[in-house]
């Protein structure tokens, strides 16, 4: 994939001004938020990499759409617009939209699991393993080790571990596994794609056993387009046609619209199964709302519908990943760590590797996330301890993540090339005084997600 960055496929036709306010100020702020990069205002950020989850630009098209919307409550024109599009692209018998992800994910769980039961994926994203903790049940991430070695360059590291799924299954059994997942990409290891290869074999184990298989969809179209660049036989398929492939193989999907669909809100939940899609649509009613809303409103489901095939274009998709690829290769060039090769939505700068005198316990992604706000404005997220370290209520202890990472998200269609140098030279004078960071302890954290609440002191 090329590095060079490439010319956006789009023009500019709309501005949103943004403010870059002077350091003393960055120092108040961040002391206003307890260090905790979710509670500033985003007025005082002046590149926001937070996210690229309902943070995309929407095109005129989609704006054009948002006028269409049809707020009927029941069988909106809306809806069906949206059924024709989920339907033509994932092929799956039955669907309701969701508000987003995490809301499709709450239903299936809640429809699912039983307490003490087991949900393999490669790595569950954080909000799918807290809803199905939520219901008591051990979400486990099989991912092959390779996805925990930075600098590992394979082509496919969010790939699931065959052996250790098939081993998985012989210790738990079963009967005690109501689901499989994986996710595309793998956002919790880094934005990495899985093989078309790989989700087949998943697919095979899963149905060997009688284990229905969710594909967490949230970056699909990303994982298309690797597939296409990377894996043999598919140079000459379209990303939908690689598509089709992918949910085919199964049984049904999570979705947060908030990403490939390049919408600010919205998610799916489809299945194939009939008396799921039963249980599915009685749980989103009490939930979310009637099925042919699913606590959106009309104009939501027709911004969806068009966004969904914005993402499957590959002058498009080939300008994301590009520019992804780009902001790491800048970084990478100047001794900056990051996961190798570059992932799909994000930047994953290796903290553990940039600031090796702070200890897991002491957060050093924490850490460089907040000095890179404090020295550029700059907003990031922290995946590492913070995020995913969990206390062990048989020892007491506590168990940490392999990797120490902080997440540079990259919006879709929303920054340039000039934003991403300023990240880039931000990040390498931090490189520069690296040794001068210290470590964070938490003065408040709630039990589940603590990483959107916590509050930090520095050490
Ligand atoms: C892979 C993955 N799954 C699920 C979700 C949850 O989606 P939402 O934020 O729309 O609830 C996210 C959000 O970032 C994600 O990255």
């Amino acid at each position: 994939m090329t590095t060079i960055y490439p010319p956006e496929p789009f023009r500019i036709k709309v501005t949103e001004s943004i403010r870059l306010i002077p350091r003393e100020e960055r120092e108040v702020k961040l002391k206003e938020a307890g260090y905790n990069l979710f509670t500033l205002k985003a007025e005082d950020v002046f590149i926001d990499l937070l996210t690229d989850s309902g943070t995309g630009a929407m095109s005129q098209e989609q704006w054009s759409a948002i006028m269409r919307g049809d707020e009927s409550y029941a069988g909106a024109r809306s809806f069906l617009r949206l059924k024709e599009a989920v339907e033509d692209i994932f092929g799956f018998k039955h669907f309701v939209p969701t508000h987003q992800g995490r809301a499709a994910e709450n239903i299936l769980s809640a429809c699912l699991v039983k307490p003490n039961q087991w949900i393999p994926s490669n790595i569950h994203f954080d909000t799918t393993d807290a809803n199905i903790r939520a219901r008591g049940g051990h979400p486990t991430n099989l991912v092959i080790d390779e996805a925990y070695d930075p600098a590992n360059l394979h082509p496919f590291k969010g790939n699931m571990d065959i052996a250790k799924l098939k081993a998985f299954i012989t210790k738990y059994g079963r009967e005690q596994i109501p689901f499989g997942m994986v996710t595309v990409t793998n956002n919790g290891g880094g934005g990495q794609p899985v093989s078309m290869e790989n989700l087949k074999q998943v697919a095979q184990v899963y149905r060997e056993n009688g284990i229905p298989f969710f594909i967490d969809a949230a970056r699909y179209a990303e994982n298309c387009y690797f597939i296409q660049q990377r894996e043999a036989g598919y140079q000459n398929k379209s990303i939908k046609e690689i598509a089709r492939e992918m949910f085919a193989l199964a049984d049904g999907m999570t979705m947060s619209a908030k990403k490939d669909a390049i919408v600010n809100i919205g998610g799916l939940l489809c299945v194939n199964d009939e008396k799921l899609f039963q249980n599915i649509r009685n749980e989103l009613i009490l939930r979310e709302g009637f099925p042919t809303y699913g606590g959106l409103a009309g104009r939501d489901l027709d911004a969806m519908a068009v966004g969904l095939y914005e993402g499957l274009d590959e002058s498009y998709l080939s300008y994301r990943l590009a520019q992804t690829a780009y902001l790491a290769k800048k970084l990478n060039d100047a001794g900056v760590p990051t996961i190798q090769p570059a992932g799909g939505h994000a930047v994953y700068v290796v903290a553990n590797q940039l600031l090796p005198h702070i200890p897991n316990y002491e957060f050093p992604a924490q850490s460089l996330g907040v000095e890179l706000y404090r020295e550029g404005a700059i907003r990031g997220v922290e995946i590492g301890s913070v995020m995913f370290a969990s206390l062990d209520p048989e020892d007491n202890t506590w168990h940490y993540p392999a990797l120490e990472l902080l997440r540079l998200t990259i919006p879709r269609r929303v920054y340039t090339q000039t934003h991403f140098d300023y990240v880039a030279e931000t990040l390498i004078k931090i490189k520069g005084r690296a040794s001068e960071l210290r470590g964070y302890k938490i003065t408040y954290a709630p039990e589940l997600l603590r990483h959107f609440t916590a509050q930090f002191a520095p050490l």
